[in-house]
């Protein structure tokens, strides 16, 4: 299937998705959001996708939020509409049940800071700004924003973000744990894709019960979360990949993983 707005490339097990507004710093419309439900979906249907990588095209913008234009003339019945179509976009992503990785080269702000949110893990260069500049243009977060970075961040540092739309660097996002790793700028490529196929190497369904266990499990009390954990535990104990892995370990060898 071809996108109009998406790169889709596949380097090994890795898929790496590329959203390709540079002209208008890969701004979210309506169109854009679409296709990436479907390009995820889609990596998570391909047996031979591990992990996927999802940055922006051009050197200034992961992405620079929902498409301005677009939000400018929507009645609220579209507004709630939009904002649900974005929500199901984050939501395919972070129940993927593969790692997706966000590779932060510049601006995160509003629906970008939410898509890289909805992502497993975000590598940022110096050069990235994140922010969720809404409350400027008289509105909210609408892509999970609120709920997403309030998990990530606590209560305090989510509502300044939101209340005041200042944008940060990518040291203040290291600190506040909205990022997981800031290199240099010139180092961003090879560091996600070096992660990635880390990852990629990895026995699947261990990431997936990870993911799942995490996600899905954290989101219960404590005991339920437990419960969570154990089924997904035993479900790993069900691969062929648990065998080889521990199998491994005890010959002093590296475990090679097949899916299984
Ligand atoms: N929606 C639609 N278009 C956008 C956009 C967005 N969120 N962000 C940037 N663009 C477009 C600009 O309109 C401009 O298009 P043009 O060349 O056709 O006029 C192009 O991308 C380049 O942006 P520009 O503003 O000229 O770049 P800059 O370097 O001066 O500023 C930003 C960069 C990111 C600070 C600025 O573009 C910005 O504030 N964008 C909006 C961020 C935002 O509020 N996001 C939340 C939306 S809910």
């Amino acid at each position: 299937m071809s996108f109009e707005n998406l790169l889709i490339e596949n380097l090994g097990a890795v898929r790496r998705i590329t959203v390709n507004r540079p002209d208008k710093l890969n701004a979210l419309n309506a169109q854009t959001l679409g296709e990436l439900t479907r390009a995820f979906e889609q990596a998570g249907e391909d047996e031979s996708v591990r992990v996927v990588i999802l940055r922006g095209a051009g050197e200034k913008a992961f992405v620079a939020g929902a498409d301005i234009s677009e939000l400018a003339t929507v009645t609220p019945v579209q507004a709630r509409d939009f904002a649900r179509r974005g929500q199901h976009t984050m939501a395919t992503i972070e129940r993927l049940g593969k790692p997706v990785i966000a590779q932060i080269g510049g601006y995160a702000l509003g629906g970008g800071m939410e898509l890289a949110l909805a992502c497993h893990l975000r590598i940022a260069s110096e050069k990235a700004r994140l922010g969720q500049p809404e409350i400027n243009l008289g509105v909210i977060p609408g892509f999970g924003g609120t709920q997403r970075l309030l998990r990530v961040t606590g209560r305090g540092v989510a509502l300044e973000l939101c209340l005041t739309g200042v944008q940060i660097d990518a040291a203040r996002a290291y600190e506040l744990n909205l990022v997981n790793r800031v290199v240099a700028p010139e180092e961003l490529e090879a560091a996600t894709l070096a992660l990635a196929e880390q990852l990629a190497a990895s026995a699947p369904e261990a990431l997936r019960s990870t993911l799942d266990a995490v996600i899905t499990g954290g989101e219960a009390d404590l005991s339920t979360g437990l419960d969570y954990e154990a089924q997904a535990f035993s479900t790993c104990a069900a691969t062929e990949d648990m065998r080889e892995g521990t199998r491994a370990f005890l010959e002093r060898r590296k475990a090679v993983f097949s899916g299984r």
